[in-house]
């Protein structure tokens, strides 16, 4: 099977948000939704990744820099009219194409290579990721035929009451055939109440002509829909807990994960121990057998040696600590880099700006 391309629906205003910043921005655990599914899909090994957007693109293309190529989609006439604007960037493409939702970001690797595995063993033309939930209310129902197969997909604005009734409803994670996708798409009529092109109706039409498999997730945290700041909230916390987990297995001690606020794209060595109250942020790199906190920030760009110590009070902006360093009250360093075994003292600041540029502070080893 050739690898994967990916395309990621991110072109959404997201009004429910009541933020101007485009949905597929807003962050969870530090990283913006979009780049979940970006690392996400990279992560599958996927070569091609193309991204949707519409609303805020110039923000969105900024935030996603070389990691994806982005398209715009114009007019927002609805998801399956912004999949098949990806169809010029996957001409000659053959194989399989991944197709998230910015606004659900919490879907992982395994789930899309049980969708991969259902695609290549069953020989589908498409294969969707779904879920049973108590209150179905807002999502897609997913109507099974006799035979127990996806017949097709019906949203909650077309649904007769007995559809409403269905509790299996479309997760929004599907693995197309990439010439059958763009085929069908064709062939979708405008939604006549939302007057939207819903890629759910190629579902539909791909099963009449062809086969549609399922995978049914048990995860409801890694599936969940984000549409409102509640939401994201809590998805937050979904992710935030497995984020301080995965830590922790691997031999990072967590004093207190009440309190302690990891990123999604830090790393941490084995041996580390992380008082409470302590925030870790945007790519930190944290070494083996450091401490850290109570009450400690580290910010973006930072770099913590083996074996240093960032104490009480201290926040470390854009800056190295080398290894065996010891930072241990009340101090902000940003712009530095600070060699090995050093002592830096209660109260010490490094900040070097003139007014318009912040220039380096150096202290060297020992
Ligand atoms: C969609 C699904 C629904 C599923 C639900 C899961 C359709 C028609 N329905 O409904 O079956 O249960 O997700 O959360 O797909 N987007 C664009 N351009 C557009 C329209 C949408 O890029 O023109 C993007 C949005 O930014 C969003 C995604 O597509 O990321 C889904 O669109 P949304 O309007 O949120 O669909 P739902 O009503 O949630
Ligand atoms: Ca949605």
């Amino acid at each position: 099977m050739n690898p994967p391309a990916a395309i990621i629906l991110a072109a959404g205003r997201g009004t429910r948000m009541k933020s101007d910043l485009p949905k597929a921005l807003h962050e969870v655990c530090g990283v913006p939704m979009v780049g979940h599914l970006v690392e996400t899909a990279r992560s599958l090994g996927v070569k091609k990744t193309v991204v949707i957007a519409g609303f805020g693109i110039a923000e969105v293309r900024r935030a996603l820099g070389r990691s994806a190529e982005v398209v715009d989609q114009g007019e927002l006439l609805g998801s399956g009219h912004a999949v098949s604007r990806a169809a010029g960037k996957l001409k000659n493409f053959k194989g399989p194409v991944v197709v998230f939702y910015c606004d659900t970001p919490l879907i992982g690797a395994p789930a899309v290579k049980a969708l991969l595995e259902d695609h290549r063993r069953n020989r589908t033309d498409c294969s969707l990721l779904s879920v049973e939930r108590d209150d179905p209310t807002g999502y897609g129902r997913i109507v099974r035929g006799r035979d127990g197969g996806v017949a097709r997909i019906v949203e909650e604005n077309d649904a007769s009451d007995a559809e409403k009734a269905i509790r299996e409803v479309n997760v929004g994670c599907y693995v197309f055939r990439a010439e059958r996708l763009f085929d069908a798409l064709k062939r979708v009529p405008r939604n006549p109440v939302k007057k939207e092109y819903y890629l759910t109706d190629a579902v539909g039409i791909l099963s009449a002509e062809g086969r549609v498999g399922s995978v049914v997730t048990r995860d409801r945290g890694e599936v969940m829909g984000v549409n409102t700041p509640r939401e994201l909230a809590e998805a937050e916390g979904i992710l935030q807990q497995s984020i301080l987990d995965r830590w922790s297995d691997k031999g990072v001690r967590i004093r207190d994960p009440r309190t302690t606020v990891i990123d999604a794209d830090v790393t941490i060595g084995a041996g580390t121990l992380i008082h409470a109250s302590t925030v870790i942020e945007e790519g930190a790199r944290i070494g083996k057998g450091c401490v850290i906190g109570p009450f400690a920030r580290i910010r973006g760009g930072s770099v913590i040696g083996d074996g240093a110590v960032v104490g009480n009070f201290v926040e470390i902006v854009r800056s190295s600590i080398g290894k065996r360093s010891q930072v241990k009250h009340l101090s902000y360093l940003g712009d530095a880099e600070v060699g090995e075994s050093v002592n830096v003292g209660a109260g010490t600041i490094t900040a070097n700006f003139d007014g318009k540029k912040k220039h380096r502070t150096v202290i060297r080893d020992g």
